[in-house]
C-alpha cells in the first residue's frame, strides 16, 4: 500500500463526483467513482466536505458547457473556505468540454488542477495520487489514444437492478449541429467477449436490467472471438443467453442503421423491452439534408412502421431540435406531422444551439431566438399531449416494474415500466432492485402511480 492509501484511510478522504449530460456520462462516472474508491476515497453528496471533487461536463450545447464554469467558480470558493481549515481540495474536470475547450478551461479556471477528457478517464488513480503527493501541480490530458480506455479500467460492478454497459463510443456520422464526433472522436466498438464479461459481471452482481449504450449504438461492429465482426443483432442475441438476466435496451440508435437483424431482435427477443428511442431531429428533409442526417422523413417512417409490424407493443422515443438555421414555418410543420404519425410515447426536444467549430454554426440565416421559444412550445405541447395519452392508457393494466429507488415520500418506490415510464407505488423497502408486478391507478404526463399486487 502506498504513502497516499494509508493517509487515506487515517482521514477518510472523501469524493464528490458531479454528472452533465447522457447516459454515457453517467457510465463513466460510475467506473471513476469505482477507481476513487479503489484508492480508500468514500462517497460524499456535500460538495464542502469532499477532498476531490470531479465534474464530469458535457459540451452538446451552450447552456451544459457553460453550467460547468459557473459550477467551478463555486467549487474554487469552497476551495479557499476549506483551506482555512487546512484542508486541501482537488478539482478536476473530466468529460466532453475538457476534450472541446481544454485551454480554456485551464485559462478561465486556472485553479482546476486537472482535466482529463472523456477517452483519458482511466488515469484518474495516478494523475489524483501525483496531486496529492505534490509531484504533479497540473495535468491536461485529452489525447485521442489508440489504446482502449477499457483495457485499463477495472471490472465494473452494478450498484442496482439496472446498469448502463458501454459497448460502443465516439461517432462517425457528423451531423453538422453535433460535437459528439470532435468530443468523442471516431466510433470503436468494444470486443464482443469484453462486453459478455462485463454483461456476465453486472449480472452475477444483482442486474437485472442492461442498457447497452453508444453514441450510435445500432452500427455497434464488435470482433468475436475469431476476429470477425458481428452487429448489435448478434450480441443482443448473445446478452440475452444471459441467465439472471430480464431486460435489456440499447441506446442511441441512429434511423439509417437499423437493419432487418436488429428488427428481427424486437420480433424474436422477449428480454427486450418494448421501447425504443430513435432520434429523427426534423421531419423536413431539407433540414435533414443540411443536418446531414443519412434518411429522410420517409425512410424513417418505413423504419418505425418495420419496427411496429415486428412488435407492435413497441412505443417509440426521440429527440428533435427545432430552429436548425433555415428552418421555415413549412419544415417546422413537416416535423408536427412526423410526431402526429408515430405518437411518441416519449420524447427529448432542444432549440437549435450554435456549437463552435460545427458546420451549422457558421450557415446562413441563424433563427431567431423568439422563433425557436415558440416552436419549441408548440412542439412539447404536441409531445407532451401524446405522452400523457398513453399514460392514461396505461390506467388498470398490470406491469412489471423494476424498482430503482425510494420515492419522494416515505414508504413510495419509484421504478420503470418496460416502457421507460417512471412509476411510483407505496411498497416496501426490500423491493428495491426487483421486478414487481404493480397495478397502475393513476398517470400524469411524467409518471404513473400504482399499487403492488
Ligand atoms: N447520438 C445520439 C445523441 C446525440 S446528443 C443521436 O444521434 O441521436 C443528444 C441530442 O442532443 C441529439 O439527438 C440532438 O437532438 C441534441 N443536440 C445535439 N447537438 C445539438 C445542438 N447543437 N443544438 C441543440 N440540440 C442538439
Ligand atoms: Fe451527434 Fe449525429 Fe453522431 Fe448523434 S449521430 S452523436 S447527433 S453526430
Ligand atoms: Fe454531452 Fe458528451 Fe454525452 S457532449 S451528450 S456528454 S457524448
Amino acid at each position: 500500500m502506498n504513502i497516499f492509501c494509508d493517509e487515506v484511510l487515517r482521514m477518510e478522504k472523501k469524493y464528490f463526483i458531479k454528472t452533465f449530460g447522457c447516459q454515457m456520462n453517467v457510465y463513466d462516472s460510475h467506473r471513476m467513482a469505482k477507481l476513487l474508491e479503489e484508492m480508500g476515497l468514500k462517497e460524499t453528496i456535500d460538495q464542502n466536505d469532499a477532498d476531490v471533487v470531479v465534474f464530469n461536463t458535457c459540451h452538446i450545447r451552450e447552456k451544459a458547457a457553460e453550467k460547468v464554469f459557473s459550477d467551478l467558480g463555486r467549487a474554487y470558493l469552497i476551495k479557499q473556505e476549506r483551506e482555512l481549515l487546512g484542508k486541501d481540495t482537488i478539482i478536476g474536470v473530466t468529460g466532453c468540454v475538457v476534450q472541446a475547450e481544454d485551454k480554456e478551461i485551464m485559462k478561465r479556471a486556472p485553479y482546476v488542477d486537472f482535466a482529463l477528457g472523456p477517452l483519458r478517464y482511466f488515469r484518474l488513480k495516478e494523475v489524483v495520487q501525483s496531486i496529492f503527493d505534490k509531484r504533479d501541480a497540473k495535468l491536461l490530458d485529452t489525447e485521442f489514444s489508440a489504446v482502449s480506455k477499457f483495457d485499463y479500467l477495472p471490472e465494473n460492478k452494478s450498484e442496482g437492478g439496472c446498469s448502463y454497459l458501454a459497448i460502443q463510443e465516439g461517432c462517425n456520422n457528423f451531423c453538422t449541429y453535433c460535437v459528439v464526433p470532435y468530443t468523442r472522436g471516431v466510433e470503436v466498438s468494444r470486443p464482443i467477449e469484453e462486453v459478455l464479461r462485463e454483461a456476465r459481471r453486472l449480472v452475477e452482481t444483482g442486474s437485472l436490467e442492461l442498457n447497452l449504450l453508444g453514441q450510435n449504438v445500432n452500427s455497434y461492429h464488435g470482433e468475436d472471438k475469431n476476429g470477425k465482426e458481428r452487429n448489435l443483432a448478434y450480441l443482443l442475441n448473445k446478452i440475452a443467453e444471459i441467465d439472471g438476466l430480464e431486460r435489456i435496451r440499447y441506446t442511441t440508435s441512429y434511423p439509417a442503421d437499423v437493419d432487418d437483424d436488429l428488427i428481427d431482435c424486437h420480433r424474436n427477443l422477449k428480454k427486450l423491452m418494448p421501447y425504443l428511442h430513435l432520434p429523427i431531429q426534423s421531419g423536413s428533409n431539407d433540414v435533414l439534408k443540411r443536418m446531414n442526417r443519412r434518411h429522410t422523413k420517409d425512410e424513417y417512417l418505413r423504419v418505425v412502421d418495420r419496427l411496429k409490424e415486428a412488435n407492435p407493443d413497441i412505443g417509440m422515443s426521440s429527440d428533435f431540435i427545432v430552429g436548425f438555421p433555415g428552418e421555415s414555418d413549412k419544415d417546422f410543420q413537416d416535423t408536427l406531422d412526423v410526431v402526429n404519425r408515430v405518437k411518441y410515447i416519449q420524447a427529448f426536444s432542444f432549440k437549435y444551439s450554435r456549437r463552435p467549430g460545427t458546420p451549422a454554426s457558421i450557415m446562413d440565416n441563424q433563427i431567431e431566438e423568439k422563433i425557436k421559444k415558440e416552436r419549441l412550445q408548440v412542439l412539447q405541447d404536441l409531445l407532451f399531449d401524446y405522452q400523457l395519452k398513453f399514460n392514461k392508457q396505461s390506467v388498470g393494466k398490470v406491469m412489471p416494474v423494476l424498482f430503482e429507488t425510494k420515492g419522494r415520500h416515505n414508504g413510495q418506490l419509484t421504478g420503470r415500466t418496460p416502457y421507460m415510464q417512471n412509476l411510483y407505488a407505496k411498497a416496501d423497502k426490500n423491493l428495491i432492485n426487483k421486478i414487481v408486478s404493480v397495478k397502475v391507478t393513476g398517470a400524469s404526463t411524467n409518471s404513473l402511480k400504482g399499487e403492488v399486487i
